[in-house]
């Protein structure tokens, strides 16, 4: 499939979606959402495909939704248009491990699609922010939510009301991304990540994905019998067995998603 504003690649089990608005540094218009939400339906239901990496370029991840086409919207055309929703759906709908590999700017509504995906592996030069309140706004996917559930209230607040960007290590540091690499080794670092998760058993990539999710859905309680019934339910699988006797036999397992 052909795409306008997003390159879709699969190398052996991983695909990697590369926004590419360079001109805009990868401002998501209302075009780019779509093929975006397009993609990610169609490598979810590719058997070939295990994991996903959607990244920018080295200057931008995503400087966030695209400020010139939204720039003369009325209440009304936002309400009824309502054109991010898809693409946020679409991103959290993939039941397959997503990473984001992060370089330069990701702010805004960047910076939002980044917390959807399920880590975000930042190079060295990682800028993120919600730099909305610049624009007499404020975050309309999942910033505010997302952003104080990965780093707490203090730091979201400071984010969301003063503009301001985080840096690689202090993202690091408050939790929003899973580890830094130099710049130059971002893709070859994230492939290896996507190829170690590619390794394993689907049925146990998906249920640590929704029981992680989980967790930010509802009560400690019910989050730990929602593990315990999908820990159960795996050991009615073949990978467990494989998985199991492997380990005893001393050699690496054989997943085939059975
Ligand atoms: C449209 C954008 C853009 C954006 C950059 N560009 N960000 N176009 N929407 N979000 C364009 C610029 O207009 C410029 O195009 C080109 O990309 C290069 O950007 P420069 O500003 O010249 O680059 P630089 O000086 O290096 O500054 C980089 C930057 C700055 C710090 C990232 O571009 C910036 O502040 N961008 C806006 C960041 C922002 O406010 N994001 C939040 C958006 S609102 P031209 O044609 O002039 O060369 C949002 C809401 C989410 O995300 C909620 C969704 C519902």
């Amino acid at each position: 499939m052909a795409y306008e504003t997003i390159i879709v690649e699969i190398d052996d089990h991983v695909a990697t979606i590369t926004l590419n608005r360079p001109d805009a540094l990868n401002a998501l218009n209302s075009h780019l959402l779509q093929e975006l939400a397009q993609a990610l339906g169609e490598l979810d239901s590719n058997d070939k495909v295990r994991c996903i990496i959607v990244t920018g370029s080295a200057k931008a991840f995503a400087a966030g939704a695209d400020i010139k086409e939204m720039s003369e919207k009325s209440f009304v055309d936002m309400y009824l248009g309502d054109f991010f929703e898809p693409a946020t759906e679409a991103v959290t709908r993939v039941r397959k491990p997503i990473i984001a590999a992060v370089a330069g700017y990701a702010l805004g509504g960047g910076c939002e699609l980044a917390m959807m995906c399920d880590f975000i592996i930042a190079a060295e030069n990682a800028k993120f922010g919600q730099p909305e309140i610049n624009l007499g706004v404020i975050a309309g996917i999942g910033g505010t939510q997302r952003l104080t559930r990965y780093v707490g209230k203090s730091k979201s607040m400071d984010m969301h009301l003063t503009g301001r960007f985080m840096d690689a290590e202090e993202a690091e540091r408050a939790g929003l991304v899973s580890r830094i690499v130099p710049a130059k080794q971002l893709m070859d670092e994230t492939k290896k990540a996507a190829e170690k998760i590619a390794e394993k058993s689907m049925l146990a990539s998906i249920a640590a994905k929704q029981a992680v999710n989980r967790s930010y859905e509802t009560t400690l309680t019910e989050g730990l019998l929602f593990e315990r019934r999908l820990f159960h339910s795996l050991f009615a699988t073949e990978d467990q067995k494989e998985g199991m006797a492997a380990f005893q036999e001393k050699r690496t397992a054989q997943f085939r998603d059975r």
